[in-house]
């Protein structure tokens, strides 16, 4: 089936939000046949897992930045082996992180903020991406970060990233979940992980702006940790962010 049309996305959203993830992957792929996963993290492969189980069409793409950890490397190699799927991995434009790194560094991001880099990154290469597709899935979830996640919905309008004219959906089917419950799924049923999880990890990003997390941590505090909560969004989400 095409894109849904003239779909009360609101409605759907207030509907959707009492159904467990599975049902909300199963009503996206019912509805959208040009639909994507993006993956980096621990809840995506549990979304790659639950799609697996519906779908025989999984679509799958990663945005490799260039500055990534070794082990997220080989996490994406076993979960490309463990599902039998391709990954469509996107790569930022050389010239423009040519331009960026000549001119102010490898390290930026550490004295002027992270936005440049990432809009490069990581941003450049999701609008191209998503200018392919009808419909996206993300792993986000509402406890993942105080200052910006806590009102995603499960289903959403995407305008930052649609085609002028059209519309881009966007499906968070874990924003309900705890992250224990992410765990639980992923222990019961196998999901590969990073192996950096096993040593202090928690929300993992690029290699230069992510940290472990100590007891007490949020997870998010691993993340770019020399900015504010209320900054802590690369703009992948940028309907996340309150104007
Ligand atoms: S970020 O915006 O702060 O980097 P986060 O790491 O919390 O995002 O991940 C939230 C969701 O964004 C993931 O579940 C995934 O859907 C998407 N995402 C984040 N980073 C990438 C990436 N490098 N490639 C593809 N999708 C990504
Ligand atoms: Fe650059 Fe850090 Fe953003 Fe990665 S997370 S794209 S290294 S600023």
């Amino acid at each position: 089936m095409a894109a849904s049309e003239n779909i009360n996305i609101v409605d759907i959203n207030a509907e959707l939000q009492k159904q467990a993830p599975q049902e909300i992957l199963r009503y996206a792929y019912e509805n959208f046949g040009n639909i994507a996963i993006s993956f980096s993290g621990a809840e995506d492969v549990v979304l790659i897992d639950m799609a697996s189980k519906i779908t025989e069409k999984l679509s799958v793409f990663s945005l490799d930045t260039g500055r990534l950890h070794p082990e997220t490397y080989r996490f994406l190699e076993k979960v490309r082996t463990h599902y039998q799927i391709d990954i469509d991995v996107q790569f930022p434009d050389p010239d423009a992180v040519n331009k960026l790194v000549r001119e102010k560094g490898l390290f930026s991001f550490y004295t002027d903020d992270h936005k440049e880099c990432c809009g490069i990154r990581k941003i450049m290469p999701l609008r191209k991406k998503l200018l392919a597709v009808d419909a996206w899935v993300t792993g986000q979830r509402r406890d993942q970060s105080p200052g910006t996640r806590t009102e995603i919905p499960v289903i959403q309008d995407d305008r930052a990233f649609a085609r002028p004219g059209e519309s881009l959906t966007k499906f968070n089917p874990l924003a309900n979940w705890s992250s224990k419950q992410v765990w639980d799924y992923i222990r019961n049923n196998d999901v590969p992980y990073n192996e950096l999880h096993d040593r202090g990890f928690i929300s993992i990003g690029c290699e230069p702006c992510t940290r472990p997390t100590g007891p007490g941590q949020h997870e998010r505090e691993g993340r770019w940790w020399w900015e504010e909560a209320t900054k802590k969004e690369c703009g992948l989400h940028a309907v996340n962010i309150k104007k």
